[in-house]
């Protein structure tokens, strides 16, 4: 039976994903034009829903952060707790960070991007530390233990570092019955669906996660998922996932 509802968001579109360039995780792009407006109308999704929250939580990437301060401009919440962890951070994309999904899949094939975006435990090429790209020098990664900064992450790896900050910090305020929302990005929200649904190493590669539409999952007293729909009609939430998804992965 459910007893908590918790709310997924995925930020609205950022300049890397107009532009179609791998982003990830060392790399601050910003909302594009289109991204805050949808950020907006997720914000409007909700109010029309009736939801409202106690805290939320997000990444330390710009495209997340403003994407849930559009959200609470529409809620009128400007009060709420807010939370920035790095652990929801996106992927680590490691060397293909900046590049050009289409130029890379020309070059390695489809095939070989498909493996790279979607599968469960194949990293991508890491990237070197001293690449101007590795952003393990800057705020706020500067004063972390070197060690835990990812020079590119699988799926799995991703799924590591993420769900300390599920288990330590946000797990406990839902089920102490805290209306929780969480605005992050693809590959940390996909990664967040494959522990809570326990989804295979194989469902998960066909599971895309659109921007900007919020996901509203069901839990019972023990956090597993009894429902989850996203507050949008099925054509939109297709139209949605295709705009994201890999070639042949949406139905
Ligand atoms: C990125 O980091 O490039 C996007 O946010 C997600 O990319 P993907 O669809 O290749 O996982």
């Amino acid at each position: 039976e459910a007893c908590h509802k918790l709310v997924l968001l995925r930020h609205g579109e950022s300049n890397y994903t107009r532009d179609n360039l791998f982003c990830g995780f060392g790399n601050d792009a910003d909302l594009s034009d289109l991204g805050e407006k949808e950020a907006a109308v997720a914000g409007q999704r909700m109010l029309e829903a009736g939801l409202s929250f106690d805290i939320a939580f997000t990444s330390v990437l710009k495209r997340a952060v403003k994407t849930l301060y559009l959200v609470q401009e529409e809620l009128d919440c400007h009060w709420l707790p807010v939370v920035k962890t790095w652990r929801l951070n996106e992927r680590h994309y490691g060397a293909l960070q900046g590049l050009s999904k289409t130029e890379t899949a020309k070059k390695y094939g489809e095939q070989q991007v498909k493996i790279w975006r979607r599968s469960y435990d194949v990293r991508p090429p890491p990237l070197d530390k001293d690449d101007s790209r590795f952003c393990g020098n800057i705020a706020p990664y500067r004063d972390f233990d070197p060690t835990i900064i990812p020079v590119c992450e699988s799926l799995k790896d991703t799924v590591e570092r993420m769900l300390p900050a599920w288990h330590d910090v946000i797990a406990p305020d839902v089920k102490a019955g805290k209306r929780v929302l969480i605005v992050a990005h693809g590959n940390s929200l996909r990664g967040l669906m494959k522990y809570l649904k326990q989804l295979s190493d194989q469902e998960i590669i066909r599971l895309e996660i659109p921007q900007g539409l919020p996901l509203v999952i069901e839990l019972d007293e023990d956090l597993h998922p009894v429902r989850d729909y996203y507050l949008a009609s099925e054509e939109d939430v297709k139209v949605a996932k295709t705009k994201v998804g890999v070639k042949d992965n949406v139905n």
